[in-house]
């Protein structure tokens, strides 16, 4: 599942491992963990290749696949003002995305059957994913629900962001974001969350995934 920030990919991401039995990752998450120890150690972040080092560091000392899914870091800390801006940043830099995507990979070589939500899940790291989605809303609804859900930031700040990161990821020259040619893109500007379920559901469905749980 990929699309630009707060559309709603997290919320039916879960909703969809719980319908489906699937593992469920989220990308970006490890993005945010770099930007946030670089912020730490005080790294200037568009420095490639003292980040790529530093995502060196931080794949050694969590053994490879763990820093994706690292409980060490609490969601509140990854998602203040500082780490929004940084992650934009570090997200560009080629070294850092490879080696983000080989510990992608390699975690779901392991699974049984995942989802896993991101920027460029469906494009670059499995381009024959077996169901592609690319979720999207207007900015300002997607702001409006960022502010409700983390109530974090005025509705003018937080939709200042999405507009500024929706505008570093499309334009990035690595991954940038885009749909893929094959995803089924989902508009949910006037879509409640029921709606776009049973879109997905269903074409999951179709793909002859088996609801575990409805
Ligand atoms: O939750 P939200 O949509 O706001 O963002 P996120 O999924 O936590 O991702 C944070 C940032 O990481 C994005 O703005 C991208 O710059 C970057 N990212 C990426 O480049 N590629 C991914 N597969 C996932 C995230």
């Amino acid at each position: 599942m990929d699309g630009p920030a707060a559309a709603g990919k997290t919320t039916t991401c879960l909703a969809l491992a719980r319908t489906f039995g699937l593992r469920y990752l989220e990308s970006g998450r490890t993005y945010r963990i770099i930007a946030f120890e670089a912020l730490q150690r005080e790294i200037p972040v568009d420095d490639a290749r003292e980040i790529t080092w530093l995502c060196d560091r931080l794949i050694l000392e969590s053994r490879s696949a763990g820093l994706l899914t690292s409980e060490r870091y609490a969601s509140d800390k990854l998602r203040e003002t500082p780490v929004n801006v940084a992650v934009s940043a570090v997200a560009k830099i080629a070294d850092v995305r490879r080696r983000v995507t080989s510990l992608i990979r390699l975690w779901a070589e392991s699974q049984t059957q995942c989802v896993i939500e991101g920027r460029d899940i469906g494009t670059t790291i499995f381009p024959a994913a077996l169901v592609k989605f690319y979720l999207t809303a207007s900015p300002e609804v997607r702001a409006m629900r960022r502010v409700r859900q983390e109530r974090a930031g005025t509705y003018e700040n937080v939709l200042k962001d999405v507009i500024r990161r929706d505008d570093a990821d499309m334009n990035r020259t690595v991954s940038p974001l885009v749909a893929a040619e094959d995803a089924i893109r989902i508009d949910t500007t006037n879509l409640t969350i029921e709606q776009v379920m049973s879109r997905m559901s269903t074409a999951c469905r179709d793909r002859g995934l088996e609801v575990i749980r409805s």
